[in-house]
């Protein structure tokens, strides 16, 4: 739908009235990243949301990371536009399947990507994101066993990289980057032999994609595991006129394109959507502001055991 004239000013002028920051995740619709104070992934976003000084936190995003950021500040206010924007990935485990896991491995670290509940991160040692899961693994002592929940991709690409062997993955994952598949990646790369690629770690492609450099198709140091926001920086020293290749979910593509204008940047699988994260629409926004919901709460006895596992996460790979 057309955008009313005046939306972004409105969003603007009630966010300022309310002392309120808006914060969108790299796969939001390109207006409400546009309108947004601060866009990024998921860590830069946790990092924001904890040093704001604003009384309140609109997270146009999914509901884990309006949790994080609850977590992060319990006193401060935090709404989403729609509380039903879920997860897959942070729905493939339950605190309850988490706890029985920990009883199998006394003693083990438990590692939780941020795509987690509440309740999964209070059983947690240490969150991270795809930018910093390797620093995080690393920073556990080498003779501890690793717990690494709860996704089976990410959790293979940190495997390969610090060559951990008492590393355990749990077998979770994204529907929609798992959807990202190998026969995908390979058409593309056939199709543009030029062409640099850019995969998220979460992506039934990644290990394709090394293979793909391992079997000479592709240049080693054309293929590039990246977060979201690795993927920015990244674009801005991608080669003017080339092509890139980039696997993740579509939103991507409108800050890779606003970052590097003259590169052709084009999705491997264009009907990798997230439909939870498009739950956030303009019209949402606008309710949050005007109408202060959802507002996202977390019992306050989860929201202490987990807190000490995400402020970790933040501190780690600055
Ligand atoms: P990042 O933006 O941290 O790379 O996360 C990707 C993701 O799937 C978040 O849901
Ligand atoms: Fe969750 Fe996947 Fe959507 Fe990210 S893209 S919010 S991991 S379902």
């Amino acid at each position: 739908p057309v955008l009313d004239a005046g939306w972004a000013e409105e969003v603007r002028a009630l966010a300022a009235q309310q002392d309120a920051v808006v914060l969108a995740h790299n796969y939001q619709l390109p207006e409400i990243q546009d309108v947004a104070h601060f866009t990024g992934d998921s860590l830069a976003l946790s990092r924001i949301a904890a040093e704001s000084t604003a009384s309140t936190i609109v997270f146009c995003g999914v509901h884990f990371m309006a949790e994080t950021a609850k977590i992060l500040s319990p006193d401060k206010t935090v709404l989403i536009p729609d509380a039903g924007a879920g997860c897959s990935l942070a729905d493939s485990i339950t605190a309850d399947q988490l706890r029985a896991w920990k009883a199998e491995h006394p003693g083990a670290v438990v590692v939780s990507y941020v795509n987690t509940t509440a309740a999964v991160k209070a059983e947690t040692d240490v969150c991270c994101t795809s930018s910093n899961a390797v620093e995080v693994v690393e920073s556990v002592p080498a003779d501890r066993e690793v717990l690494f929940l709860p996704d089976q991709f990410l959790g293979a690409h940190v495997r390969r990289i610090t060559g951990r062997e008492n590393m355990h993955v749990w077998a979770g994952e994204c529907h929609v980057h798992a959807g990202i598949s190998g026969p995908a990646l390979t058409a593309q790369s056939e199709a543009h032999p030029g062409a640099d690629l850019y995969v998220h770690p979460e992506c039934g492609c990644a290990t394709s994609a090394l293979y793909l450099a391992g079997a000479g198709a592709v240049p080693q140091e054309r293929v590039k595991i990246l977060s979201t926001g690795g993927m920015l920086d990244a674009a801005r020293t991608a080669t003017p006129g080339g092509t890139v290749l980039v696997a993740t979910e579509v939103g991507m593509l409108h800050q890779l394109r606003r970052a590097a204008p003259e590169v052709d940047f084009r999705a491997v699988n264009d009907r990798a959507s997230c439909h939870y994260m498009k739950m956030i629409t303009p019209a949402k926004l606008l309710r949050a502001l005007r109408e202060g919901r959802d507002e996202v709460h977390v019992d306050p006895e989860l929201a202490e055991r987990g807190r000490a596992a995400v402020q970790r996460m933040i501190a780690i790979g600055q």
